[in-house]
């Protein structure tokens, strides 16, 4: 088993543990987010010529803490760092590997208020993010999810800042923009039709 193989064990594990702490979210996550971003980063990184397995990290790691906690919890962002930290040494990932995975991609995934990943890894994984929520049903499941307890209002102006984001912020190279731009207008629709 290489390190990305073990590594990948180690993320089913954590999320198939279903800890009572975790969020509902994180099941639907799990089975369907987390390991498409791995492999739009892998792709991704073909594509452009880079090594893949930094960017396939970071993107199995990204938000690891939801397999435990809430997103709402205040520490998600400090326990996703300390569980990818964990995971990088326990797998033979170097100090300098693990900088760029955690202190730059994981870090600046969200690319919130152009704080933007540095690397090629981050922005790849970023990338693969956005790609992933706009070429899954990653809108309609959370649409569905907050509107259960959230007014519609609400959680279409959260969409709407977030599919913007998805499409301008968080990807990095035209050529994946133009290739998702019809994926785009679908979940745009859906966010606006939302009632
Ligand atoms: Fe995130
Ligand atoms: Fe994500």
């Amino acid at each position: 088993m290489n390190r990305t193989q073990k590594l990948e064990k180690m993320v089913h594990e954590i999320y198939d543990r279903k800890e009572s702490t975790r969020e509902e979210w994180a099941d639907w996550l799990s089975a369907n987010h987390v390991f498409l971003v791995a492999k739009f980063a892998d792709e991704l990184s073909i594509r452009l010529g880079v090594k893949n397995d930094l960017a396939i990290a970071a993107a199995m790691l990204h938000d690891i803490a939801d397999s435990v906690m809430a997103r709402e919890n205040p520490e998600h962002e400090n326990k996703s760092k300390e569980i990818a930290r964990e995971f990088l040494l326990m797998c033979g990932y170097s100090d300098e590997e693990s900088k760029i995975v955690i202190d730059d991609a994981i870090e600046y995934h969200g690319c919130k208020n152009g704080n933007l990943p540095k690397t090629v890894e981050g922005k790849i994984m970023a990338s693969a993010d956005a790609r992933a929520h706009l070429q899954s049903s990653f809108y309609d499941f959370s649409l569905e999810m907050k509107t259960k307890d959230e007014p519609v209002e609400q959680v279409r102006s959260w969409a709407l800042a977030k599919i913007e984001r998805d499409l301008n912020n968080k990807i990095f190279f035209d050529e994946i923009r133009d290739e998702i731009r019809e994926d785009y207008q679908r979940a745009k629709e859906l966010i606006l039709n939302l009632k």
